[in-house]
């Protein structure tokens, strides 16, 4: 399969509403999801979304076992979820660093929901269910704002949390 180019911010595709996958199990959809693995492997994401690689349709690739670029963060299941769908469980929040493939460079402090659970279907149209907590929670409410058009900037409300990578890192703000 492929590793695609990655759309930065910017690009006025990734603030599009994305549409539903009607048709499971197919060699389109097959192929999407393994670009979407290759892609996020190749640039060390914990996720990605399909329109980050240009496709408009609601697919999110996540999961890692260990990632360079968020040393701290619990592993979660490798999962490709089409058609998601999530559910606060508890209002409360929490605010932790964010970066995206779509903002390479940056980081930026972003409030998310700390419970969750999520549903939607595998690339076979089975369906999956799980609950999630912390940086699992976090990134499935990550990937899945990319389906509506968002991106972690838009989320921030605090934009002197907001910075470059390199600079916070040397700054021992983030690892
Ligand atoms: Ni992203």
């Amino acid at each position: 399969m492929a590793i695609r180019e990655v759309l930065r911010m910017g690009d006025p595709r990734l603030l599009e509403v994305a549409v539903p996958v009607s048709d499971f199990d197919t060699p389109e959809l097959h192929a999407l999801i393994q670009d979407l693995m290759d892609t996020m492997c190749a640039e060390d994401g914990v996720g990605l979304a399909a329109p980050q690689i240009g496709v408009g349709l609601r697919v999110v690739v996540f999961g890692f076992d260990e990632n360079i670029r968020y040393p701290d963060a619990e592993a979660v299941p490798q999962t490709v979820l089409v058609n998601p769908v999530i559910e606060v469980l508890a209002g409360d929040r929490e605010d932790d660093w964010e970066g995206c493939l779509s903002v390479p460079g940056l980081r930026g402090v972003v409030s998310r929901f700390t419970r969750i659970r999520y549903t939607g279907y595998d690339h076979l149209g089975s369906p999956l269910e799980r609950q999630a907590q912390h940086f699992h929670a976090r990134v499935v409410q990550h990937e899945c704002d990319h389906l509506d058009g968002i991106l972690y900037p838009q989320r921030m409300t605090d934009m002197r949390r907001f910075g470059f990578t390199e600079v916070l890192q040397a700054d021992w703000q983030i690892k």
